[in-house]
């Protein structure tokens, strides 16, 4: 873990102004949050009920003025959104554009009844009314929840009725792969019977004919007898913005509610810090929308700054593993945020791919969503960056709203070390715990908690205090609780170790075990299951899936095994498919009946299961040593 020469930074921060934004962390974000425009000012800073934080109380602010009519007068010709197709298409919406669209749609959002405070579903592929319709729901007050397109109908269901969403808004087809989603038909699958649902936007893209229930109604027809003027909304700092869903450790998704004039402030910030963004920088983001990174990273922060962006529609190696890097060199991306799975999957191919393109406009590069492996962190700069580019690798989660931990080239100059996330944003106080909340000594591994209030922090999950309590600040009183291991070194450098509960993270994507364990159980051949991640060369994790057949169950292994990836696709979506799916008789577990998933963790990663002491029955261990051996063998034979 030593240092080495990988020194970057522009700004000039210095240790007092940071070890003072630490101490007064509400003064330093009271000055950070006069760099948006407000409607009214406000009065008090923060109010810390523990442990609902209120930012800004009294200021008025909206999400879609400080995107949009503030670069009216000086970029409205500048491309805010460079979009590309999987086919090539391409499309250029300049922030005049944008603004008369999001004008539009919100006239349309309000024709069709959505007031302040209503919620808006948004199943939508990576197409530029993705970003418009945040916005146009952010302009009128109403809180947009955004549900990732590879959802299947049972997990959109669920959040459409949590949210009880009154209008959604989706298309008939996305592109990925080269092949059409039919979300049109997942819409209308997923709603039927939810009655409080009234209308369904729906952008055509397709050519053909669409079959147009009675609640739907086209996005062109509705946006063409549109007026483009329509004031924003002055809205209270703290009104929610939008709720995401995500994966707890138990039951369904969670909606995590983000606000405005604190969540806002977060983005613009960090956005600022980390990308050190200027005027001619082509940023370019590859998360997908439906998730925070998309949120936060692709629509407010880098239109907050007014910064010409990429999107693009479709996975990264279609046609082929070029696509990236030829966007790049087309597009002369200047800083590039991706994913440890995306350049672990790029790695793995030749180096004369990426060494075919110039990738000479790049001059930052970022990492989310999973520890990066300091060797692929290594090839990230030498190969993509030619040892010239910084490497900002961000820690934050879906309830931080914005980066955490993270160098900040456009802030202070700090040297880099492969694998770590270097340090905590400043006006933040993070720390690594012991299991009883003290605080460890360096290099010592523990979990990873935020101490004080931040900006862009929850409001809560939507509908339930009471789970957001618990999730979050009941394991640790008075801190937040990140369900991740961490370790500080001795230069105050944080190493994610991944996470400490039972959520996984496949391919960056955050799933929870209970979510697969009770869509397996809704067949009628199980009676159990168990769910762990085992390490994957390139997903980071892959899903191992444990079950317990019911007494008398006929089903021919191979086709209950088809059936049951079936169900969890359909029941959550295509990401959520196990790698594999083992039959077994007995779960190991504890004498007070909590499955032991590190030992199946073990097993399934060909690893020694350590002490099981705690072990209700043994022989469930030998069981699924034995369920694990033999179909280990059974595909060795199929191989050969
Ligand atoms: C993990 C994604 C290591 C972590 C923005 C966290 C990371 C979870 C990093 C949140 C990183 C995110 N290094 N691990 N740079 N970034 N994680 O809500 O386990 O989808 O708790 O937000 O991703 O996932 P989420």
């Amino acid at each position: 873990m030593g240092m080495n020469s990988y020194k970057i930074g522009l700004g000039n921060l210095d240790t007092k102004t940071r070890r003072n934004a630490e101490s007064d962390n509400v003064s330093f974000w009271n000055e950070e949050a006069k760099k948006l425009s407000w409607f009214k000012p406000w009065t008090k800073t923060l109010v810390w009920n523990s442990p609902f934080a209120k930012w800004f109380i009294g200021g008025e602010i909206n999400a879609s003025y400080n995107t949009l009519d503030v670069h009216q007068d000086n970029i409205a010709k500048k491309p805010a959104i460079l979009w590309e197709g999987e086919d090539g298409t391409s499309r250029t919406i300049t922030y005049a554009d944008l603004y008369t669209d999001v004008c539009k749609f919100a006239n349309v959002l309000k024709s069709l009844g959505i007031k302040k405070g209503d919620r808006v579903t948004i199943y939508l592929p990576m197409v530029p009314e993705l970003p418009i319709t945040m916005l146009a729901c952010a302009r009128i007050g109403a809180i947009h929840t955004v549900v990732f397109s590879g959802f299947s109908a049972a997990s959109l269901r669920d959040r459409i009725d949590d949210s009880k969403s009154k209008v959604i808004v989706t298309a008939d087809v996305g592109y990925r792969r080269g092949s059409s989603m039919d979300l049109k038909g997942i819409i209308d699958e997923s709603i039927s019977g939810l009655n409080f649902v009234e209308h369904v936007v729906v952008l055509k893209r397709a050519e053909g004919n669409l079959q147009l229930g009675p609640k739907d109604s086209l996005w062109h027809e509705l946006m063409n007898g549109s007026s483009d003027k329509c004031e924003p909304e002055h809205l209270e700092s703290t009104h929610p913005l939008f709720i995401l869903y995500t994966s707890g450790t138990t039951g369904k998704p969670k909606g995590v509610l983000h606000g405005t004039g604190g969540y806002l402030t977060h983005l613009n910030s960090t956005f600022q810090w980390a990308f050190d963004i200027k005027d001619s920088d082509i940023f370019f983001c590859t998360a997908d929308i439906g998730w925070v990174t998309g949120h936060s990273y692709v629509v407010y922060g880098p239109l907050l700054h007014g910064a010409t962006e990429i999107m693009y529609e479709g996975v990264p190696d279609y046609p082929d593993t070029s696509r990236i890097w030829d966007i790049i060199d087309r597009y002369g991306v200047t800083i590039f945020y991706t994913t440890p799975t995306a350049l672990r999957m790029f790695m793995k191919f030749s180096d004369t791919i990426p060494n075919s393109f110039k990738l000479s406009s790049l001059r930052l590069l970022g990492t989310v969503g999973e520890p990066i492996n300091p060797e692929v962190w290594r090839w990230y700069f030498k190969t993509i960056g030619k040892s010239k580019c910084p490497i900002v690798d961000t820690w934050w989660q879906t309830e931080t709203g914005g980066m955490m931990l993270s160098p900040l080239p456009g802030l202070e100059t700090i040297s880099l070390k492969p694998g770590s996330v270097t340090r905590p944003i400043p006006g933040t106080d993070i720390t690594v715990v012991d299991e009883q909340g003290n605080e460890l000594p360096s290099n010592t591994k523990g979990y990873l908690v935020i101490r004080k209030p931040w900006p862009g922090m929850l409001l809560t999950l939507w509908g339930d205090d009471e789970k957001y309590k618990n999730v979050y600040w009941s394991k640790f009183e008075n801190n937040y609780y990140s369900g991740d291991y961490a370790i500080k070194d001795s230069d105050g450098y944080f190493w994610l170790l991944g996470r400490a509960d039972d959520i996984l993270k496949v391919a960056g994507h955050r799933i929870g075990t209970a979510e697969l364990e009770s869509s397996l159980v809704s067949h009628r051949d199980i009676a159990e299951a168990a769910v762990c991640g085992i390490p994957d060369e390139i997903k980071g994790e892959v899903i191992v899936a444990f079950t317990v057949l019911k007494e008398n169950t006929k089903n021919e292994p191979s086709l209950l095994r088809k059936e049951l990836m079936e169900i969890v696709r359909n029941g959550i979506g295509p990401i959520a498919t196990p790698q594999q799916i083992y039959f077994v008789t007995k779960l190991p577990k504890t004498r007070s009946g909590k499955i032991m998933r590190r030992v199946l963790k073990a097993i399934a990663s060909n690893e020694n299961v350590g002490d099981i002491s705690t072990l209700e029955d043994s022989a469930a261990v030998m069981d699924v040593q034995n369920a694990f051996t033999e179909l280990q063998n059974a595909i060795r034979k199929n191989k050969s």
